[in-house]
């Protein structure tokens, strides 16, 4: 498997003497309350508060301040207190801050993540045993009955909504500045972004190239939604959109132009490995020797850092789950062999995109 060194590292011995070891077996078996009392720290405004008393709080102070019983701040603390969320003076019974705390508090994309594993996937991962023996999203059905959470993401309640578009953007959003530079470096006119969602890169697109025209690739529900967003922004008439299941093999790419830039970010780890290649078989398709398709992803085996690949490894478990029983966050060797499978060539890799671990993958025909 290819691994980046320190994932090589991190990976091939074990981490922990025997204690250690036992106390994370102790954190995994209680996961949903370690993860509801973490939300809820933030949420009642209880790791705020901390943040902003370095002297710390007493529990009636905290329980006068959030309007909670004295029990319910109790044991929130408590939970806290064990899971080095807060620290005590114990003379004083003052509560503090603990620098786990202050990343729950302050961390963006935990935030992000904290919100996404709440809304979209908690109730879900309930039935991720029957997900991954039927290959099909089990935790999707208490929201709705679609065969993938695409088809039904624009009627997703509006908090679960919120959550998945914050958490879908975050990961992106900080990659495109830079994504920008490499796919634009030649003169691209017209650019076809597969997956373009509700157009917040094309939006990118059009501010950054004044003449440059975008077209969207989306299911019909998405090119709704994404009409919404641009609506009346600048540069919005050059952003176009053609509604179309990816899935049904009938549908061809689109040639009413000829594209210079095929984008695809964080789209084919929405999708089976059979899948991928059908589509990049279709991609490829309208490739000449001028074009590329420029694919954007996360492979978790490319992290700098040990927790992004955490992450990644567990947002795989929400493909499974939720999305659609069959898709994952790839590594290096799964995404090449599919490339190739494909019939494509990979011209270059462009790692370490934006502050995350986004891989650029450039193929050729
Ligand atoms: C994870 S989002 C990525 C959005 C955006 N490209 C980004 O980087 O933030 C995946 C996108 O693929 C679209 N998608 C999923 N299944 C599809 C299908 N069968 N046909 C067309 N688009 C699909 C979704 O609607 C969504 O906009």
């Amino acid at each position: 498997m290819h691994l980046f060194d320190n994932l090589k590292k991190a990976f091939s011995k074990e981490p922990y003497d025997a204690q250690q070891a036992q106390a994370m077996a102790h954190l995994y078996s209680w996961g949903p309350m370690v993860f509801q009392v973490s939300r809820l720290m933030i949420r009642y405004g209880i790791l705020d508060m901390l943040n902003a008393h370095r002297e710390g709080l007493t529990q009636a102070e905290i329980a006068r301040a959030t309007g909670l019983s004295d029990y319910a701040v109790k044991c929130l603390l408590e939970a806290s207190l064990t899971l080095h969320i807060v620290l005590i003076d114990p003379e004083k019974d003052r509560y503090r801050l603990a620098k786990t705390g202050w990343f729950l508090l302050r961390d963006t994309m935990i935030r992000a993540d904290i919100d996404f594993n709440h809304d979209v996937n908690y109730k879900g991962m309930f039935v991720l045993d029957q997900a991954l023996e039927e290959g099909k999203p089990a935790g999707l059905k208490h929201f709705g009955d679609w065969p993938t959470i695409y088809e039904g993401l624009s009627s997703l309640p509006e908090q679960v909504q919120k959550s998945w578009f914050g958490f879908d953007h975050y990961y992106s959003d900080h990659s495109f500045d830079e994504a920008l530079e490499i796919i634009c470096a030649n003169k691209t006119r017209h650019l076809l972004d597969v997956g373009g969602n509700t157009g917040r890169f094309a939006m990118r697109c059009v501010a950054y190239n004044p003449t440059l025209e975008v077209t969207i690739c989306d299911l019909p529900q998405q090119i709704g939604l994404m009409r919404e967003a641009t609506q009346g922004k600048e540069g919005a008439e050059r952003i176009h959109g053609v509604g179309m299941n990816i899935l049904d093999e009938q549908n061809a790419f689109p040639t009413n132009k000829h594209y210079d830039v095929i984008w695809m970010s964080q789209f084919l780890d929405c999708f089976s490995e059979q899948q991928i290649v059908s589509i990049l078989r279709r991609a490829a398709a309208i490739l000449d020797d001028t074009n590329r398709i420029y694919i954007m992803e996360t492979l978790w085996d490319r992290q700098d850092y040990e927790p992004a690949a955490l992450s990644l490894t567990m947002t795989s478990l929400y493909f499974t789950a939720l999305a659609n029983g069959n898709s994952k966050m790839y590594n290096t060797d799964d995404m090449t062999r599919l490339i190739h499978e494909a019939g494509l060539e990979i011209e270059s890799i462009y790692d370490r995109i934006g502050n995350g671990g986004h891989s650029i993958i450039v193929c050729k025909r």
